[in-house]
């Protein structure tokens, strides 16, 4: 074994087109394509240690001892990396985010690409892009999509191997930015590996996954061409069909909050007024603000006009996973 220690920093991304409800759970197969920009302000920088030293792993994330279920998901990607790698030995995995702690940001996509990263190289594999990113899929469906860089599609594949991301466009394509309003810091009340399993039982779910493919390939054209008119529109209704299919889950679970719906109202009222900014979400009440660079200090002035914004994020598109360091 000759590397036995990486450390590897991956960003997380924005769904324009979400994937949510799985065709096959254990293999983590979406029931749909979807497509995303990578955030470049939003890192996560993990370093993992193999060791016969240690009797067990030992999991940090931002400095704190991970326990119960959040270090059994990193242990069980742990484990996926040793059996592919014929490795044996316990690790010491490192995991800090860029992005403040508990600001119900989604660090799942980023953790799971940084982990997936570090891990291999760790144990002495070099995955392809498309390896690591299948790799990633298993930890959680939208850390795929961090693993090339830009804006990237998950193809949805007939089998484990053909389900994974490819770049469509480098970072450089399209100044666009995600101008991000925190208005709650509390946790989920539903995770998506639960939410996933519940969304079959939506009576939306099947229109919502028929009415996929075309979105994707419309959104895609307009990416490719720069043409926001298009795009935002095509992202919003997404993003709106996706938490249609979440409140009509059975159970249900409602996400959003009264500043998520305000949210709503106000961008279409600034839009009215000439300002070009689109919103969408991930499952969680905070808002997504979609623009483009030239626009982005108008959106983060008025958020930040608005009572009760805890915080504002900005973000540009970011580039692919990397090994930082390797041992
Ligand atoms: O990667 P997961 O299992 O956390 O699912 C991602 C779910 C959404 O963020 C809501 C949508 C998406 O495609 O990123």
């Amino acid at each position: 074994m000759s590397v036995q220690k990486a450390t590897a920093i991956a960003r997380a991304n924005i769904a324009f087109i979400k994937f949510w409800g799985q065709r096959d759970a254990e293999l983590n197969l979406p029931a749909n394509s979807s497509l995303s920009m990578n955030l470049a302000g939003l890192t996560t920088i993990t370093t993992v240690e193999f060791s016969p030293d240690y009797d067990d792993d030992l999991v940090s994330l931002d400095g704190r001892e991970a326990r119960g279920e959040a270090r059994q998901r990193i242990v069980a990607h742990l484990d996926r990396v040793r059996a592919m790698a014929g490795l044996q030995v316990k690790a010491r995995v490192i995991s800090e985010n860029s992005f403040p702690v508990g600001a119900g940001l989604a660090s799942s996509a980023s953790g799971f690409a940084a982990l997936s990263l570090a891990a291999s190289r760790a144990a002495g594999l070099a995955l392809s892009e498309r390896e690591l990113s299948i790799l990633a899929r298993f930890g959680s469906g939208s850390a795929c999509r961090s693993i090339p860089g830009g804006f990237t599609e998950w193809t949805a594949g007939t089998s484990s191997e053909d389900s994974f991301a490819r770049q469509i466009a480098p970072p450089e394509h399209w100044e666009l930015r995600d101008v991000i309003a925190i208005i709650s810091r509390a946790h989920k009340p539903v995770g998506s590996i639960k939410g996933h399993a519940l969304a079959p039982s939506s009576h939306l779910y099947q229109a919502r996954v028929a009415s996929v493919a075309d979105r994707l390939a419309q959104a895609k054209a307009a990416l490719l061409e720069k043409d926001l008119a298009t795009l935002g529109p095509l992202i919003e209704e997404d993003a709106i069909s996706m938490h249609a299919v979440m409140m009509t889950s059975r159970p249900p679970i409602y996400y959003w909050l009264p500043g998520s719906i305000q949210l709503i109202h106000q961008v279409q009222s600034w839009r009215a007024e000439g300002l070009e900014v689109y919103f969408t979400f991930d499952a969680g009440p905070n808002v997504h603000l979609i623009c483009q660079a030239a626009d982005q200090a108008e959106v983060e002035r008025r958020l930040r006009d608005i009572a009760g914004m805890l915080e504002v994020i900005v973000s540009g598109p970011g580039p692919e996973a990397r090994v930082v360091e390797s041992f």
